[in-house]
């Protein structure tokens, strides 16, 4: 049998257990038979004339001075119940006596001394005490004392003689006396007991409300099981007091029922448990087996590739890399450390050793792997090869022999005495910009699938012998599927704070719009010299380089914030021309970080300026405040407007 049929009859039975359990103590007498005293108790009662005959009626003896009680054997928690009896009450004196009441007991059996105006329900004793724990809807024929009703009253009892309510049938249909069958219907609900009455019969036309009761919390005064029944007594004055039919159906109080616990709720945790056991084994079981698929997988789709990068072997790398060794480090990348190497052939290389530890890790692999791998642009970092080998993640680049951008952007003096204290004159910046700007054309527009970089900044635009930039680290970057796309779908933000858009928050994801606002920022940065400013919260561009470089072109001042490394010994004439190309570029950088994305420039039109074949954006004179959603272009015709609005997704930048 499959575990899931076992499961599933392993349920239903439970299911069933749990609704016999939780549901009706139900029985229906429509007649008492002699044989029916098995399903009672029966103190001091009798079943005879086919009733019960709640105090005997033995005619040979007396029948004054006595009380009895009869009980159904089982006693149940009591929630709710619904019950109907018919009554006979055959008064032998006038007026006849006692009465007869539907009880509820913790204890069956019945009180001694419990005769007379008592009814069979406490003694002289436990009247009014605890120790009486008895619920009594009370049948009185007669006035006991002067505190009880009148002849033929209605009353509930509680632990005493003495009603909490009571009220005269006289002014009702139901006489109590009268030796004929009376029925009577009691429910209760909701802390609520509605006692209904008729002498004709127990169809609900027929019956009348003779009492309803206050809220009382019948489990507050009954913290165990309960026994119901029938209690009477006679004293001098008689009567016969039968019951004549009785059904009964309550329901339990399934929150106190402890066999629930031990036969529904432990094997319902246990059957779960297993389950998330089984579940976990698996999953963890298929993921071991996709990971260990996954790289052979890379590796065809590589091999079978034209351009493929190649594959070197771990012993390859590490003897150009001297072991990984200290000396031979060239910094630390997002997920790794870059080595410089050298291979067999004396050819100079970057190994980049992808932290094993990091989950991000293989993610990146994978995609440097698959995007870059496959694209070839002379502005692009160059992936020759790759390696994955005992667990050790490793891709090989072209060496840039004059490292990376941000290190001569933003030197430190500590680092004065290296190569990276050459300041970049504004004929290198301007080339490197159009350099980048050509890169992520040809990624967002020139090659055959859209691929998105996600995370443009000076650290990852690296430089080789003749300060040509190439954009690299494409551990970020993520192919669109199809051409006409312009964001990918992966609900995952990623970059690095200082240059995300605004709306990277908003929507959640990359698009071409976001790319193009890192580059703006990476532009003024390349012509300001200093770091983008720290801008987490959406709002507070006071510290970014955006918003105070947006402030002095306000003033007519742009051209002041050149980083004031770059001098200008030419002559006036020229100096003139170089002011005019700074405030172009500064210009086109505000452009690509306009707040709203809409409005920001492609990167075709980014290139078109740079080469001079069309003027910068107009841009306002002040930097509009952030609103979303974003309005449509004013002037981006025809151009595809991808941003649609998504949800809020948390901030995951590094
Ligand atoms: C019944 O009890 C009352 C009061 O205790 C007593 O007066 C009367 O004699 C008793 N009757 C019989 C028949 O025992
Ligand atoms: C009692 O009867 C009412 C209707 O008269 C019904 O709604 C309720 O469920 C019954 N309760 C029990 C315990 O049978
Ligand atoms: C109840 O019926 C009896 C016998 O028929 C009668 O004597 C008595 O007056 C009736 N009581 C009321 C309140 O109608
Ligand atoms: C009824 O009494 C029980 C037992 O004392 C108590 O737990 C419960 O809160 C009471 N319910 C109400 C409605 O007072």
């Amino acid at each position: 049998m499959s575990f899931m049929s076992l499961l599933y009859k392993y349920l239903l039975l439970f299911t069933i257990i749990a609704f016999t359990k939780v549901s009706c103590l139900y029985f229906n007498f429509s007649t008492f038979e002699p044989n029916d005293a098995t399903k009672l108790l029966l103190h001091n009662s009798y079943i005879q004339r086919e009733a019960i005959q709640v105090t005997p009626d033995n005619i040979k003896d007396s029948i004054s001075n006595l009380s009895g009680r009869a009980l159904y054997k089982d006693p149940f928690k009591i929630a709710s119940f619904n019950t109907t009896f018919v009554i006979n009450i055959t008064p032998e004196t006038s007026p006849g006596g006692e009465g007869i009441a539907f009880i509820l007991a913790s204890d069956p059996t019945l009180p001694e001394n419990s005769s007379g105006q008592w009814l069979g329900i406490v003694n002289a004793d436990t009247e009014g005490t605890s120790r009486a724990a008895i619920l009594a809807v009370e049948f009185d024929t007669r006035q006991s004392s002067t505190r009880d009703g009148p002849d033929g009253h209605v009353g509930i009892n509680i632990n005493s003689i003495s009603s909490l309510i009571q009220v005269p049938l006289i002014n009702t249909k139901v006489n109590l006396s009268s030796g004929k069958d009376v029925t009577i219907k009691i429910e209760y609900s909701n802390d609520v007991i509605f006692v209904f009455g008729s002498m004709s019969g127990n169809s609900q036309d027929s019956m009348e409300t003779l009492l309803v009761s206050p809220p009382l919390n019948l489990s507050y005064y009954f913290k165990q099981v309960v026994y119901v029944g029938f209690s009477a007594s006679t004293s001098t004055y008689t009567e016969l007091n039968c019951v004549k039919a009785w059904e009964f159906s309550g329901v339990e109080d399934s929150k106190k029922n402890k066999h629930l616990l031990v036969w529904i709720i432990l094997p319902m945790v246990i059957i779960l448990g297993v389950l998330v056991f089984l579940l976990a084994y698996f999953l963890t079981k298929k993921n071991t087996e996709i990971q260990e698929d996954t790289y052979p997988r890379i590796e065809d789709q590589i091999q079978h590739s034209s351009m493929a990068p190649k594959k070197y072997t771990l012993q390859e790398l590490m003897k150009a890399t001297g072991g990984f060794s200290h000396q031979n480090k060239l910094g630390e990348g997002g997920f790794g450390t870059v080595y410089k190497g050298t291979l067999g052939n004396k050819k100079e290389i970057a190994v980049k050793r992808v932290s094993k530890n990091s989950r991000q890790g293989k993610q990146e692999f994978m995609a440097e792997v698959t995007t870059i791998g496959s694209l070839h642009h002379k502005n692009l970092v160059k992936l020759i090869g790759w390696c994955y080998e005992s667990k050790e993640l490793l891709l090989v680049y072209e060496f840039m022999p004059k490292g990376s951008l941000d290190k001569y952007l933003f030197n430190q003096s500590s680092e004065l005495e290296s190569q990276y204290s050459k300041v970049l004159d504004w004929k290198t910046r301007n080339s490197v910009i159009l350099d980048v700007a050509q890169a992520l054309d040809y990624l967002h527009n020139g090659c055959e699938r859209r691929v998105l970089h996600r995370d443009i900044k000076a650290s990852n635009i690296m430089l080789d012998l003749d300060y040509v930039a190439k954009l690299g680290d494409f551990g970020l970057a993520r192919t669109v599927q199809k051409r006409n796309e312009t964001h990918h779908s992966t609900k995952e933000i990623a970059g690095t704070p200082g240059y995300m858009a605004p709306e990277t928050f908003l929507i959640g994801r990359a698009t071409v719009e976001t790319d193009v606002y890192a580059f703006g920022v990476l532009v003024l940065e390349v012509v300001c010299g200093r770091r983008p400013g720290n801008v987490f919260a959406q709002d507070d561009y006071k510290n970014s380089i955006v918003y105070q470089v947006w402030e002095l072109y306000g003033k007519g001042e742009i051209v002041s914030v050149v980083d004031k490394r770059i001098s200008c010994e030419e002559k006036e004439v020229e100096r003139v021309k170089w002011e005019e190309e700074i405030e172009i570029v500064l210009v086109l950088g505000l452009a690509c970080c306009h707040p709203n994305p809409n409005e920001r420039p492609s990167m075709k039109s980014v290139l078109m300026v740079l080469n001079g074949e069309a003027s910068p954006p107009i841009i306002p004179m002040e930097r509009p405040s952030f609103v979303w959603p974003a309005m449509p272009s004013s002037f981006k015709e025809g151009e595809d407007n991808s941003l649609i609005n998504g949800p809020f997704t948390q901030l995951s930048g590094r």
